[in-house]
C-alpha cells in the first residue's frame, strides 16, 4: 500500500518534509563561540532545554543529515552490535501475518524497515524526514534480495503528519525516533490514525536502567565514552553524539511514555526493557 499523498515523495526528491521548518531562520546555524564550536547544531545551552525548543524539528534533521554516512557502523559498535537484535526482538512483538502492511516511522537507513521486509509483510513502508538518511536506505535495498527489496518503498514524511490514509496499516513502528520528534503526542496519534481496528504499535527507544549499578555504568559510557568515539567515527561537527545522552536523559520516562501512549487511545500498551534496561520495546494495540 504506497503512501498517500502528494506529501510522500520518493526519497530521491529533496524537496522539504510536510510540516517542514525549513525556513531561513530554521537553517541558519548558530554562530559558533564557546560551547557552540563551527558547524554545531545544537548549542550547550539548546542542548539544555531540546525538547522544548521550538526549532528541534529542524535541527534534529540537520543533525541526521550531517552523521548519515556512519551512522549505521556508529549504531553496531556503541551498542556493542545488539541493536539490530533489539530491532528483530521489536519485529516479533509486532506478530507479523501474512499479508499485512506496515509503516515504519523515522525509518532512518532501513534497519527495522528491512527486517519487517523479512517477515511474511505484503508492504513495509519506511517514512523519515531526513533526505540523506532515506538515500542510504534506497542504496541498501537496492543490495538486498528482490524477493525482500519488492516489498519495501522508502517516502519523505513526518511522523507529525504521515503521508498515509486512515486505518491503512496492520502495524506502526518507530525505533529510535519517539524522542527526536517535536511533538511526540502528535505522531502517537498518527500512528492511531494510519493503523487498522486491532493493529499493533511497537515502539523502540533508549531507556534510563533501573539498576544503579547499570545505570552508572551506562551514564559513564553514553555521556563520557561514547560522545568521543562516537563523533571520531564520523568526524561529526553537528553535535549529535552530545545530543544522543541529553535527549535520552530528558525525554519521557517509561511510565510517561506509557501513559501517552494510553492516552492516545491505545490498549494493552507495555513495555519490556532490553540489554539491562538500556532500551524498552513498547507494544501496544488500536481498540479492535
Ligand atoms: C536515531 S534515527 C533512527 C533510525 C532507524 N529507525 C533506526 O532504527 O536506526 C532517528 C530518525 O528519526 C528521523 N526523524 C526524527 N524526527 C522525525 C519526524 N518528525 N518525522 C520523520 N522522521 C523523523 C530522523 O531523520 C532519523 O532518521
Amino acid at each position: 500500500m504506497p503512501p498517500t499523498t502528494d506529501e510522500s515523495a520518493r526519497s530521491t526528491n529533496p524537496s522539504p518534509p510536510s510540516g517542514g521548518a525549513e525556513t531561513a531562520k530554521g537553517t541558519t546555524p548558530p554562530p559558533s563561540g564557546p560551547g557552540n564550536p563551527e558547524g554545531a547544531v545544537w548549542s550547550d545551552t539548546d542542548l539544555e532545554t531540546l525538547h522544548q525548543d521550538g526549532q528541534k524539528a529542524e535541527k534534529v534533521r540537520r543533525m541526521f543529515a550531517s552523521i548519515a554516512r556512519s551512522y549505521d557502523l556508529n549504531n553496531r559498535v556503541h551498542s556493542l552490535w545488539r541493536d539490530q537484535a533489539w530491532r528483530r526482538f521489536a519485529v516479533r512483538q509486532a506478530e507479523v501475518r501474512e499479508g499485512d502492511t506496515v509503516a515504519d516511522i523515522a525509518c532512518g537507513t532501513g534497519d527495522l524497515t528491512e527486517a519487517f521486509a523479512r517477515t511474511p509483510a505484503a508492504a513495509v513502508i519506511g517514512i523519515d524526514f531526513t533526505h540523506e538518511m532515506l538515500q542510504l536506505a534506497d542504496v541498501k535495498k537496492a543490495r538486498r534480495d528482490p524477493s525482500m527489496a519488492s516489498k519495501i518503498t522508502y517516502a519523505r514524511g513526518d511522523a507529525q503528519r504521515l503521508p498515509l490514509a486512515d486505518a491503512s496499516c496492520d502495524v506502526v513502528s518507530i525505533a529510535f525516533g519517539i524522542r527526536n520528534v517535536q511533538e511526540p503526542e502528535r505522531a502517537l496519534a498518527e500512528f492511531f490514525r494510519v493503523l487498522k481496528p486491532g493493529g499493533r504499535l511497537v515502539i523502540l527507544e533508549f531507556d534510563r536502567p533501573r539498576l544503579a549499578p547499570v545505570r552508572w555504568i551506562n551514564d559513564f559510557y553514553a555521556g563520557w565514552l561514547m560522545p568521543r568515539t562516537a563523533t571520531l567515527i564520523s568526524r561529526d561537527r553537528s553535535g549529535a553524539y552530545r545530543y544522543l545522552p541529553k535527549s535520552v536523559g530528558s525525554f519521557m520516562s517509561r511510565d510517561e511514555l506509557l501513559s501517552a501512549i494510553g492516552r492516545t487511545g491505545f490498549e494493552d500498551a507495555r513495555a519490556r526493557g532490553l540489554t539491562l534496561g538500556i532500551v524498552a520495546c513498547y507494544r501496544a494495540l488500536r481498540p479492535a
